[in-house]
């Protein structure tokens, strides 16, 4: 391999298909509020198995309204991982809800649920109102096991599956539950950012089996707009019409935003739909491979592993000398990336009381976890070639 050429962690891949989509988008007559959106959510919801979804401007406009339907206030307490984005807990904030963490199990890398089942157990009854489980990396949360502990203590649960379409787990039945299907969780989200599974530049999704929380979400999708005669709470008399509403009249019955997607964007993101399952086979021959190299090695001290279910958005080593490694890929054209800086570290939420020691795990993980190049289009040569330069770096 030519060093010269450079390999991301993770990257976008836009076919001939994607661009005629666009293109054919771009040159219909709508350029947002089109039907490729509806499409769009159609198909969604159809591969990953929930009643309904709902296609956004990004994943954290997703969060967001999720946080907002079901009803977080000041004071609510939501329990989440530190090893995700932060926009995993920011939500909570955005509706003035107070975040708590808890700390990850070290094998897994996703929240502990016996540190979830601690906090609920250790305070009275009503104290906390959520969870947002993080499918992190591409590996699936046991979503029944979260929906068993949150119905004992009244909570709801938001699945943050940005990282893994296709990724699924299996339930105390045997059967295959994908994450964001709807059937644990209250609601689920996705995002659509370049390096995600399905890309649409930027995008969204939630997923919910939940009638009334489907359509309430597409009101605050679009200011909490009503347009159905059957709910108006003016008069007609108001509205302008003579025993019935003018065909102009809609309501804003809720404090909603503007978080809609475009139809240009749908159509990449509908066209990007169709390679989904192509991509998450192919990340999990690429996981394969990692684990065929470096089990076993000395200064390897946990990885991603091949895990049954597992989307790869990532593939994480957790290694010796990290600073190290990260800095001499970078010296051989390999963009590894670190995910992430644990959430209750940043600036942001140490101003809340948290600090380093507050969740050893965690902490421990980020002192050594590098993302290795993981995406559909990374050739054979190139991963070859990230191993090989590893190896060499250690050895
Ligand atoms: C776990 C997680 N949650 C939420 C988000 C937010 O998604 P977006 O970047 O589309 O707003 C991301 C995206 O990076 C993410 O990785």
């Amino acid at each position: 391999m030519e060093k010269t050429k450079i390999i991301p962690y993770g990257r976008q891949n836009i076919t001939k298909e994607d661009i005629k989509a666009v293109t054919e988008a771009l040159q219909a007559d709508f350029l947002t509020q089109g039907p490729r959106i509806d499409a769009f959510e159609k198909a969604f919801a159809s591969y990953i198995g929930s009643d309904y979804a709902v296609a956004v401007s990004n994943g954290t406009a997703a969060l967001h309204l999720c946080t907002l339907a079901l009803g977080v206030k000041p004071g609510d307490k939501v329990i989440t991982s530190p090893i995700t984005f932060a926009a995993s807990a920011n939500c909570v904030r955005y509706c003035g809800g107070e975040v708590v963490f808890a700390d990850i199990d070290p094998e897994t890398y996703l929240l502990d649920i016996e540190g979830v089942r601690a906090l609920l157990e250790d305070a009275p009854k009503g104290t906390y109102q959520g969870i947002i489980p993080v499918d992190f990396a591409g590996r699936a949360v046991d979503m029944q096991a979260f929906r068993k502990l949150a119905d004992k203590y009244g909570l709801w649960i938001i699945e943050d599956s940005c990282h893994a379409p296709g990724g699924f787990f299996r339930d105390s039945s045997g059967n295959q539950q994908n994450c964001g299907n709807g059937s644990f969780a209250d609601l689920a989200i996705f995002s659509f950012h370049p390096v995600k599974h399905i890309a649409s530049g930027e995008g969204g999704m939630i997923t919910t089996n939940n009638r009334e929380l489907y359509e309430n979400l597409l009101q605050l999708r679009t200011h909490g707009i009503v347009k159905d005669n059957t709910l108006y709470q003016n008069s007609t008399t108001f509205a302008g019409g003579n025993g019935a509403y003018p065909g102009w009249y809609m309501e804003m019955q809720q404090l909603g935003f503007n978080y809609r997607i475009t139809d240009f964007q749908c159509a990449l993101g509908h066209s990007q739909l169709q390679r989904a399952e192509a991509g998450v086979t192919r990340r999990r021959e690429i996981a394969e491979s990692y684990v065929h190299a470096f089990n076993g090695k000395p200064y390897v001290k946990g990885q991603s592993g091949v895990v049954e279910g597992h989307a790869y958005h990532l593939y994480v080593l957790e290694v010796e000398k990290r600073k190290e490694l990260y800095d001499y890929l970078r010296t051989q054209g390999i963009f590894a990336q670190i995910h992430y800086i644990p959430c209750h570290l940043m600036p942001y939420y140490r101003q809340f009381g948290w600090k380093e020691g507050d969740f050893p795990a965690a902490e421990n993980y980020y002192r050594q976890c590098i993302s290795l190049p993981m995406y559909p289009t990374l050739i054979q040569d190139e991963q070859d070639y990230v191993i090989e330069r590893i190896i060499t770096f250690y050895e």
